[in-house]
């Protein structure tokens, strides 16, 4: 069994087109069973074959389903439908980048033994081999990226015992990269489980399921400032306390507790967007860049001192979905990066310019029901921070309806009189219907009107002839 070196960075075979295998030989079948081997020692999930100096078009893939030689592999067909998600490379080690790839592809090639093989792959098989054959015409994920971040692979916190706080989804990467780097986590403190649904089933909340599956031990409180809780948590003596969302105030008392940082993970660039509806409140302001900042808890909420900051450009169709799981991400990695730093005695610690501070509340109700004599960027901003919850709100004659998709267009080129009221709706066509705003006009992609399926605006609007003209 052989292994090759892996080029990385700025080596030219990455960069050019591999040529077509001729014949499959042993020659070739030894080099596709090194390059498993090579893939496996590095932890990888697909390697291609310029990743190992060898400008032929063959891939090797295994995503734990067992392996795939793929050699001239080509996409036969790919679905619409796209996802994004944190993606790397052996070829580019120490990055990910958010890449957005179909969420199912189809593709033909040769086996090993040079018999034809189509491969239907979905989710991380789809993603791999997107990204594999990518490597064959020399792109690689950064040139897809939209966002780019440095993962530190030598955090270790191994030894560090930990109480991790927090409760809904965001805080997920936070708590998996405290596992991952080896944190001791004797604690997982989380919201205790609500009803949920008409039926009102009890639901606990996303990170109590996570820390199950992980086999920690969790503890879910009515208040985490009773003695009782306080007490449970002063037991643990922890090095640190992590918190990521965890929606309760954490008193004096158990900020006081570990021996050397109670930290928080905040999706903002503090010291604005304190508060609980950072992210959203964000987006709906039209913010460029955004970021997250761990702080040293303080009593005052989201006020404490600074401990690391790391920024991401939000873009410009960019949901509040979107966002929020690229800051959890981010948060995460700058969480480790700070735990590590503190417990070496390298840690920053600036604090924050209260003149500076802003504070992003949660939405008020009728805050989701679009006013049409907005400019178009701010109606644009809204359905996107409204998205993927609550969804922003409008009325077609007496129908009320959802908008879940919106396009900022040029003004030019769509003529109506002055007095055209805003929400008018001045053009139909098959991707989107033109309405005018306050000022400019806005291309409205997809609605959902109540107790119906997201459909196109075309499909609502061709339903509903002469029952209105306008939104609004
Ligand atoms: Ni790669």
């Amino acid at each position: 069994m052989s292994q090759f070196e892996i080029y990385t960075f700025d080596a030219p075979v990455l960069r050019k087109k591999a040529r077509p295998v001729r014949r499959i030989n042993k020659r070739i079948r030894a080099q596709l069973d090194a390059m498993l081997e090579t893939m496996r020692a590095a932890n990888g999930v697909g390697l291609a074959a310029p990743q190992v100096g060898i400008s032929k078009r063959m891939v090797v893939i295994d995503v734990g389903e067992g392996p795939y030689f793929l050699i001239n592999p080509e996409i036969v067909s790919q679905s619409e439908e796209t996802e994004t998600m944190w993606e790397g490379c052996l070829s580019w080690p120490g990055y990910l980048g958010q890449v957005e790839r179909p969420v199912r592809v189809c593709v033909k090639a040769l086996d090993r033994d040079g018999r034809e093989i189509w491969v239907e792959g979905e989710g991380l098989l789809a993603r791999a081999l997107c990204h594999e054959l990518d490597h064959l015409d020399g792109v690689l994920f950064i040139d897809r990226a939209k966002s780019i971040i440095e993962i530190e692979e030598e955090i270790s916190l191994s030894g560090l015992t930990c109480i991790f706080m927090g409760s809904p989804e965001f805080a997920l990467p936070s708590l998996e990269r405290l596992v991952e780097a080896g944190a001791d986590i004797r604690l997982v403190v989380t919201q205790p489980d609500r009803p949920y649904g008409r039926k009102q089933v009890l639901m606990p909340t996303p990170v109590k399921q996570r820390a199950l599956e992980l086999g920690l031990e969790v503890f879910a409180p009515e208040k985490i400032s009773s003695p009782d809780a306080i007490e449970r948590l002063k037991r643990v003596e922890p090095d640190f306390i992590a918190v990521a969302a965890y929606g309760q105030k954490i008193p004096a008392q158990v900020l006081q507790l570990p021996k050397y940082a109670c930290l928080n993970v905040h999706p903002s660039i503090l010291p604005k967007y304190r508060g609980g509806n950072p992210v959203q409140r964000q987006v709906m302001a039209g913010e460029q860049k955004s970021g997250v900042t761990i702080i040293y808890m303080s009593e005052r909420m989201d006020a404490g001192d600074i401990c690391l900051q790391k920024t991401v450009d939000i873009g410009p169709n960019e949901t509040y979905g979107e966002l929020e799981q690229r800051l959890a991400v981010l948060g995460a990695e700058a969480l480790a990066e700070a735990m590590a730093s503190v417990y070496e005695g390298t840690a920053g610690r600036t604090p924050q310019n209260e003149e500076e501070s802003s504070y992003a509340p949660h939405l008020k109700p009728g805050e989701e029901i679009i006013d049409w004599e907005a400019p178009a960027e701010q109606i644009h901003n809204l359905v996107r921070a409204l998205s993927p919850v609550p969804g922003a709100v409008t009325f077609f004659g007496a129908e009320r309806t959802k908008i879940w998709k919106t396009k900022l267009l040029p003004s030019e080129g769509f003529s109506f009189s002055d007095d055209t009221v805003p929400g008018t709706i001045l053009k139909i066509d098959d991707t989107m219907a033109v309405v005018r705003c306050g000022q400019g006009v806005i291309g409205v992609l997809e609605v959902q009107p109540a107790g119906k399926n997201p459909m196109t605006a075309r499909a609502f609007l061709v339903g509903r002839q002469g029952k209105a003209e306008k939104f609004g």
